[in-house]
């Protein structure tokens, strides 16, 4: 795929308010990747939501760590929502939260996670849900990871995989053979090539993941809500015409009992800084 970042920052700022009605997915693979942070995080501890969006997992892991917590994004209009959202959540009768959410403990950062305006060894958990899969260098991503991760730190990104989408994919290649209008994904094995060679030892696994829609609009509709739409800078200028949408959606292959199914191929990367080995004198 190849989306201009600034694409990328009007999209998903355009789709804060529906987000979070639309993040199941997002919820599913989140989830699961916060239940793999085992080791407990110093309250001393910095902890990075890098890609935060609405900061729907920012919260989460200050109120659960209650350590100094940044959401960083590309996006404005996400951060400007997830600020929103801080401070109004801050005033809720929940003392956790409320501590969770003062400024003290969460703050705001827009920035690309390509070039992190952090210090070297300066962050103890890196968590990133769903971010990296929109960077034109993931790789850069990982790098700028290992920079800024203290030794001991640890890392999570989740990310999806060639193969997500791909029913979508095949529908609209028949309806319109000329055109792209699903954005590419990595595969797995070119993932995971990648991953060793920046963090070696890093553990890697992967799991296909259906979600039911009742028709093909309404999983166009939520990757619109989400701000998760086609975003190639090949992609039309103009509205796609509603005999090339209605076309897709009877090339959709549809579920027996009725209604479609997408697939997402989630991948989770976990990975620990080693400690520095003190130098030992002859
Ligand atoms: C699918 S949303 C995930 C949001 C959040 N992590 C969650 O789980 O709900 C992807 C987010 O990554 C952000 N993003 C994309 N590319 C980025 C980049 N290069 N640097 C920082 N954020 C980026 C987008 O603006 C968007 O808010």
């Amino acid at each position: 795929m190849f989306a201009t970042k600034q694409a990328v920052a009007s999209d998903f700022g355009c789709a804060s308010a529906s987000y979070e009605g639309a993040a199941r997915l997002q919820r599913q693979m989140g989830d699961a990747m916060l239940a793999t942070i085992a080791q407990p995080v110093p309250q001393s501890a910095t902890v990075v939501d890098l890609g935060c969006g609405t900061g729907l997992y920012t919260r989460q892991l200050a109120q659960r760590f209650g350590a100094y917590t940044v959401g960083v994004d590309l996006a404005p209009g996400m951060l400007a929502f997830a600020k929103a959202q801080s401070k109004a959540l801050s005033k809720a009768p929940s003392k956790a939260l409320s501590k969770a959410l003062r400024p003290e403990t969460i703050q705001w950062l827009e920035a690309d996670a390509e070039r992190l305006p952090l210090a070297d060894q300066s962050v103890d958990l890196i968590y990133s849900n769903l971010m990296i899969q929109w960077c034109h260098n993931p790789q850069g991503v990982l790098r700028e990871c290992l920079r800024v991760l203290r030794p001991g730190g640890q890392l999570r990104v989740s990310t999806l995989l060639l193969g997500t989408l791909q029913e979508l994919q095949q529908a609209w290649t028949l309806a319109d053979p000329h055109q792209k209008h699903v954005n590419g994904f990595i595969s797995a094995v070119d993932f995971a090539a990648t991953t060793v060679e920046i963090l070696p030892a890093a553990q890697w696994r992967s799991q296909m993941i259906t979600l039911d829609y009742p028709t093909p609009m309404a999983l166009m509709n939520e990757l619109r809500q989400l701000g998760a739409g086609y975003k190639d800078i090949q992609r039309r200028k103009t509205a796609t015409a509603p005999g090339r949408l209605k076309q897709m959606c009877q090339n959709y292959p549809q579920q027996p009992c009725g209604g479609i199914v997408a697939s997402y191929h989630a991948g989770w990367l976990e990975w620990r800084k080693p400690l520095l080995t003190p130098l030992t004198c002859d």
